[in-house]
């Protein structure tokens, strides 16, 4: 949708979402950097002192599942050209897979091979599914078991961390701000794990016991393994091994934050999707996807391909801010969620930031006369708070950040 034309009450912040969905999709705008600028610190400024809260009533997903309706309401029917695809073509297609044994345990050899597949999958696709990734499979199990428990409890229990746009952290069912917007079929459950001061345990469900202290120590492992693969992005793209960490902030300062996906069973899964075309804003994103669903969709080369997932395998794929800072030689990834008519899905999407206040630009190493730099630096926050008004818009976001030419 590019245009709103539904009346809203002009409060302070209802008047500056107006203003940015009557302006021109910015994928072909032709806005000037600082027009940009002053266009995001004005909305920066507005939303900070937004009356945080969601354009129209939240309607969960899964109670909609549950009623057992055979047809699915009017706001989750995507057109046609959104509509999911089953390419039998692509069948065979797969994102790679990489075995991470040998970088962590091999010699340096075996290290460089694993490393150089690494650089193989970040410049053809943008993502890859790891094995061996040294995090214990009960481990990897216990998270999102623990997660598919709370979504089954009832529904008091899970309205008591209804989220707000403010932001986005406990249970909700959508994303952007855009009035009368077609919904996505999932609800999701949003938290803060780094920087720890924006961790806060009280914003975490107490239900089931464990959860917490099984999150806790799944974060941990992500945030290690991130790291590694950090400094291996580093030193395949010619850069100092500390290179993008220290992009991020440094060791203490990146973001993490984990989204919790829950696609419920849909009678019509032709006519919707679980999470519309979208690339992941942040740094790099791990997602655990459910054992025994497929459903993310990845696009290459004009198709969608369906990800078969392997045994206890965590997926990678490369965010926005990786494709600033290397100037667009890795790029994030459009994807996909489709769902399914008789089985639900869990999946645990973690994504490790840069801290939201430094600017994030091409590495210069990487900007020379015959590739010279796409963008413009902006902080996370900026960015961020961009893509949460508009909600999942393919890869429009992070083209409009491309500098004039
Ligand atoms: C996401 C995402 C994919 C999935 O949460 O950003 O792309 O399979 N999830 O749930
Ligand atoms: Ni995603």
């Amino acid at each position: 949708m590019d245009r709103i034309t539904t009346k809203i009450t002009p409060s302070k912040c209802q008047t500056s979402i107006l203003f940015l969905f009557i302006a021109p999709p910015f994928s072909n705008t032709p806005y000037s950097q600082s027009h940009l600028k002053l266009f995001l610190s004005t909305i920066l400024n507005l939303a900070m002192n937004c009356p945080a809260d969601w354009p129209e009533p939240i309607v969960r997903v899964q109670s909609l599942s549950e009623t057992g309706n055979l047809m699915i309401p009017d706001r989750y029917i995507k057109p046609l050209s959104q509509r999911p695809s089953f390419n039998t073509r692509s069948d065979s297609l797969n994102i790679p897979l990489i075995d991470l044994f040998g970088l962590i345990h091999g010699d340096t050899a075996t290290k460089k091979a694993v490393m150089d597949q690494i650089s193989v999958a970040c410049r053809e696709w943008g993502f890859f599914q790891v094995v061996n990734h040294g995090m214990s499979h009960e481990l990897v199990e216990e998270a999102r078991e623990v997660w598919r428990e709370f979504f089954h409890q009832p529904m008091e229990v899970k309205q008591e961390y209804a989220n707000s746009p403010k932001t986005y952290e406990g249970y909700g069912s959508r994303l952007g701000l855009q009035k009368g917007a077609i919904l996505d079929w999932s609800d999701y459950y949003f938290l803060h794990y780094l920087p720890s001061n924006l961790k806060d345990h009280k914003k975490w469900p107490s239900h089931p016991p464990f959860l917490r202290d099984v999150i806790e120590d799944y974060s941990q492992e992500i945030v290690r393994l991130g790291k590694l693969l950090l400094k291996v992005f580093s030193t395949n793209l010619g850069l100092e091994e500390n290179h993008l960490e220290k992009a991020f902030g440094g060791d203490n300062n990146i973001g993490a934050c984990l989204r919790v996906n829950f696609y419920p069973k849909c009678p019509q899964p032709d006519l919707t999707l679980g999470l519309s075309s979208h690339s992941d804003p942040g740094g790099m994103t791990f997602l655990l996807p459910d054992e025994h669903v497929s459903g993310l969709q990845v696009r290459k080369a004009g198709e969608w391909i369906t990800v078969k997932p392997a045994r206890h395998a965590i997926i990678v794929n490369i965010g926005d801010q990786i494709q600033v800072l290397t100037n667009a030689m890795y790029k994030s990834v459009e994807h996909r969620v489709i769902v399914n008519p008789d089985k639900e899905r869990v999946s645990l999407a973690y994504f490790l930031n840069p801290k939201s206040d430094v600017l994030i630009g091409p590495a210069t190493k990487l900007v020379t006369s015959k590739t010279p730099a796409l963008y413009q630096p902006m902080t996370f926050d900026e960015y961020r708070l961009f893509i949460r008004m508009r909600g999942p818009q393919g890869k429009s976001q992070v083209e409009s950040l491309k500098s004039p030419r």
